[in-house]
């Protein structure tokens, strides 16, 4: 059999049809995925989702090519509204893959559930919880027996006293294992299970009971070293660097560089089904972490001249529940073809080091307006009118004379202003 290769040369020069096929095939879709894709998503479903609906909202998705992940080819279901994203995060990956691809791997996925506590005697009441700690974690598996037959479940409890301007709380965190949900409800679920019997222990009041999604025990990681020369040269790489330290002593640039990550991520976030202001929320806070707001990855020079880079977040995704129903999501899914939550996660931070290598790559050698500018070209000769190949050739001019207006556009196509 041959095997699969996620390096597509051209793609984008297919039709749409005859992407969605290739795309098929790779993933073995059934007829009953493309219709779901073809369809997306029913108002009928829509209302079954959230509240007061009146319409959907359609995002274009597209595919990142060229993903080799620990050895495994991918296809990359992007969900955004942003040109030169997806092709960027696909030509990051293309000269990634020359080197080996990414190296990728993450904690188990755990998530913690806070739970605050006001008690007279906070000492007092940290210590009963902790001396209560098995009953609690027993309480709190009672809740969901499935994910305890899925090896996940309640692991540990840690209590602090956190002082605030309305005096001393007690704050649990309950570390859960969530296995490959998101994990929200599950936590949820338990944090308010478990509040009862804290009080009822500690004669103090709980309040809060709801999961953090400062996800810091539910890391992902990736990796990746490209040949000098792929890269552009010395001096590219130079740039790169020059770059990451510029984000690295400057939150204004250091917030454009994780923005640039994010393109990648929130957009396999939202083509998933995956809740994408529960990312960004921890990966932002991540890169605070250490009280200065710092970019999300890294670039050197290793000792052969070539680039190293690593990407370090939390990444709280499922891959089961949640908004994950959505039927083009599902298919989504398949497309990746992840077989756990945290091989998802793991994907997520490649193509956030893709991306943002592309970003830094573009940035420290011609600017990224010129990737921007052919597109935005194209939009505004079919703005004028322009059909099929008559698109790619009037864009071309457009570049070329460096006059993108719709104006210019209509005079090239012989069209009555
Ligand atoms: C644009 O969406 C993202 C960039 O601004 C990221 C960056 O500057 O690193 C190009």
């Amino acid at each position: 059999m041959k095997k699969k290769t996620s390096r597509v040369s051209g793609f984008y020069k297919l039709d749409r049809k005859e992407r969605l096929k290739k795309v098929g095939e790779f993933a073995n879709l059934k007829d009953e995925d493309i219709n779901a894709m073809e369809k997306g998503l029913s108002l009928e479903l829509a209302e079954r989702m959230v509240e007061n609906v009146i319409s959907t909202l359609k995002i274009p998705l597209g595919i990142g090519v060229n993903f080799l992940i620990n050895d495994r080819d991918y296809l990359i279901p992007m969900a955004i509204e942003e040109s030169s994203v997806i092709a960027a995060a696909s030509n990051a990956a293309k000269i990634c893959r020359k080197t080996g691809g990414f190296r990728a791997s993450s904690t188990e996925p755990i998530m913690i559930g806070q739970i605050q506590l006001i008690s007279k005697n906070p000492e007092k009441a940290r210590e009963v919880i902790l001396r209560n700690k098995s009953r609690i974690l027993e309480i709190a598996n009672e809740q969901d027996p499935t994910l305890l037959g899925l090896g996940g479940g309640a692991l540990d409890l840690e209590v602090r006293i956190l002082k605030t301007r309305k005096g001393r709380m007690v704050i649990s965190h309950l570390l859960v294992d969530v296995r490959d949900a998101m994990g929200a409800n599950i936590v949820n679920t338990m944090a308010e299970a478990v509040s009862p019997f804290m009080e009822e222990i500690t004669g103090g009041k709980t309040f809060l009971r709801i999961v953090s999604n400062f996800s810091t025990k539910r890391l992902a990681r990736a990796e990746v070293t490209v040949s000098k020369e792929e890269v552009g040269g010395e001096e590219v790489v130079d740039g790169i660097i020059k770059a990451y330290e510029f984000a690295a002593s400057d939150p204004y640039r250091a917030v454009t560089h994780n923005k640039g990550v994010m393109n990648g991520i929130s957009a396999i976030v939202l083509a998933t089904g995956n809740d994408t202001r529960a990312v960004e929320a921890g990966a932002h806070a991540y890169a605070a972490r250490n009280g200065k707001y710092q970019p999300l990855t890294s670039w050197k020079m290793d000792g052969d001249g070539n680039l190293n880079g690593r990407i370090e977040l939390p990444l709280a995704v499922g891959i089961v529940g949640g908004a994950t129903m959505n039927p083009t999501a599902r298919v989504a899914l398949k497309i990746l073809g992840v077989k756990t939550a945290s091989e998802l996660a793991e994907v997520m931070a490649s193509v956030g080091l893709a991306q943002n290598l592309a970003a830094l790559k573009a940035l420290a050698s011609e600017g990224i307006q010129r990737g921007h500018m052919s597109l935005h070209a194209k939009n505004i000769a079919m703005m004028a009118g322009a059909k099929g190949k008559e698109i790619d050739r009037i864009a071309e001019i457009l570049v070329k004379e460096k006059n993108i207006r719709v104006n210019r556009a209509k005079e090239l196509l012989g069209v009555k202003k």
